[in-house]
C-alpha cells in the first residue's frame, strides 16, 4: 500500500514527498525548507534510520511504524510555533482514536487503549509512549519561520529499555498499517492546524489539550537539564509552558524537560 493524503489535506493544499526509506523526515524537510520549499507538505517514510527525538536522542523507524514530518511557514515567532506541538498531540490522538475503534471496536474503551497527551509532545496508551513528536524550526529570508513538525507513532514495534516504557499499535491489538494512519492523520493534521489558526486559536487548543492531558493533579517530577522540579502538575499556561505547584506553593512554569508522574515522580525526584 503507498502513503497517499487525505481528501482534507488535498483540499486545504497540502503536497507529498513520500520515501522507502530515508534517514530522517524532520531533516528532509528542514533541507527543502532551506532550498525554497514553503510547504504545506508532508514528509512520510516507510523507514527512517537516523530519526531525531526530544532533547537530542535518536528515534529510529523500523519499517512498518509511521515516520512523518509536516512543513508549514508560518508568520509568528518561534514561541507560538511551538505551540503548533499541542496541535499536532490532539491531531494524533484524535486519528489513534477514530482508526483504532474502526479497526478493533471490541477493545476500544479498555484501559490500555485509552489515548492521553503527555507534556510536552506525547501520546500515551494507557501508561505507555505511543508516539513522539519533535517541533524544529528555522527562519526563511523574509517569510517568517519554517516549521517542521515530526511525529513518530510505534505501529508495529516499540523501543526497548526507555525510560517511559514504550508500546506499540499491533502490541495493543490493532491492526493497522502506517499508511492508513499517515491518511487519517493527515486530514486530522488539517482540522487542528486550522483550530490553532496561527496561534490565534491556542486558548481553543490548550483547552481540547488539557481535557486529554496525562497526570494533570497528581505529582510530577521534571528533570529540566542540571535540575529537578517537583510538585503537583498544576495546568497549562498561555504559552504552553508546565505549570508546576510546589510543596511550598509556588507555581513554577517549565518550559522543556522530562516529565515522570506518580510513583516514577518520585524516581525522577532521586
Ligand atoms: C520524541 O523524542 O519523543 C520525539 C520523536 C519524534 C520522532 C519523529 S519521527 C518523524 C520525524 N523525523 C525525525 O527525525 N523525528 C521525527
Amino acid at each position: 500500500m503507498a502513503f497517499t493524503l487525505g481528501p482534507r489535506a488535498i483540499s486545504a493544499g497540502y503536497r507529498l514527498a513520500a520515501f522507502d526509506h530515508i534517514g530522517s523526515t524532520n531533516a528532509e524537510a528542514l533541507s527543502r525548507a532551506r532550498d525554497g520549499e514553503r510547504g504545506p507538505m508532508w514528509f512520510v517514510t516507510s523507514e527512517q534510520t537516523a530519526g531525531r527525538g526530544r532533547r537530542h536522542r535518536p528515534w529510529i523507524a523500523p519499517r512498518g511504524n509511521l515516520a512523518s514530518s509536516i512543513l508549514e511557514t508560518i508568520d509568528a515567532s518561534p514561541a507560538v510555533a511551538a505551540t503548533l506541538g499541542f496541535a499536532a498531540g490532539l491531531a494524533l490522538e484524535a486519528a489513534l482514536k477514530k482508526i483504532s475503534i474502526d479497526a478493533s471496536p471490541g477493545s476500544a474503551g479498555s484501559d490500555d487503549m485509552k489515548f492521553s497527551l503527555k507534556w510536552p509532545n506525547d501520546v500515551l496508551a494507557g501508561q505507555q509512549k505511543l508516539a513522539g513528536i519533535l517541533l524544529e524550526a528555522e527562519a526563511v529570508a523574509g517569510e517568517g519561520l519554517a516549521v517542521v513538525v515530526g511525529i513518530g507513532t510505534n505501529v508495529v514495534a516499540a523501543p526497548e529499555g526507555t525510560p517511559t516504557p514504550a508500546t506499540s499499535l499491533a502490541a495493543l491489538g490493532v491492526d493497522i498499517g502506517a499508511e492508513e494512519l499517515f491518511t487519517t492523520l493527515s486530514d486530522s493534521w488539517t482540522e487542528f492546524r486550522a483550530i490553532w489558526d496561527h496561534g490565534r486559536g491556542f486558548g481553543e487548543i490548550r483547552r481540547l489539550w488539557l481535557e486529554r492531558a496525562a497526570g494533570l493533579g497528581q505529582p510530577v517530577a521534571v528533570h529540566t537539564g542540571g535540575s529537578t522540579v517537583a510538585g503537583t502538575f498544576d495546568t497549562i499556561d498561555d504559552t504552553g509552558c508546565m505549570m508546576v505547584r510546589t510543596s511550598s506553593g509556588d507555581r513554577v512554569p517549565i518550559s522543556a524537560g522530562d516529565v515522570y508522574f506518580g510513583s516514577t515522580a518520585s524516581v525522577g525526584a532521586a
